[in-house]
């Protein structure tokens, strides 16, 4: 058999962390540019949990296309891409002085966290040659 040396799942992480790269570089200019630096946590996560992280599950699923096949990266794929925007939008509105999403916060990092526990999985199962 014929073994895949792309994996679609990995395009779809790059292009995301494309749009996170985007958003977290705007957010650091406007930060820079009107002095009100109250959304750096926004950014830094943005940043990190969005273009790094993003980047590198894409480059390792195309380098390691039976990451890609694994249910796991299903699984993986959909909790981090619920988790990370929904942590963003409660961070935001924490320091903005909403602390009626703080709740949200805290079911949103753990979603998060299940999801880097399955990506974790897989790179022991998957990563190998
Ligand atoms: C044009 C690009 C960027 C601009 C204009 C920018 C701007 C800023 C500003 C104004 C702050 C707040 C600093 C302060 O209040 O002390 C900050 C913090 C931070 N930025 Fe950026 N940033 C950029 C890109 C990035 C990238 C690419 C990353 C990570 C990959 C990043 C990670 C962070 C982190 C982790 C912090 C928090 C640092 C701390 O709390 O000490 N930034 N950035």
């Amino acid at each position: 058999m014929k073994i895949k040396v792309d994996s679609p799942h990995g395009t779809v992480w790059l292009r995301l962390a494309a749009v996170y790269f985007v958003a977290g570089v705007w957010l650091g200019i406007y930060m820079g540019a009107s002095g009100d630096r109250s959304l750096y946590p926004v950014h830094a996560h943005l940043n990190l949990l969005g273009w790094v992280s993003m980047a590198l599950f894409g480059i390792l699923f195309r380098k390691f296309p039976a990451m890609g096949a694994s249910p796991l990266a299903q699984a993986q794929f959909w909790l981090y891409n619920l988790g990370l925007p929904a942590l963003m939008l409660a961070v935001t509105a924490i320091h903005r002085g909403y602390r009626g999403l703080e709740p949200l916060a805290g079911v949103a990092s753990v979603v998060l966290g299940v999801a880097v526990l399955l990506f974790a999985v897989n790179v022991f199962r998957n990563a190998g040659n």
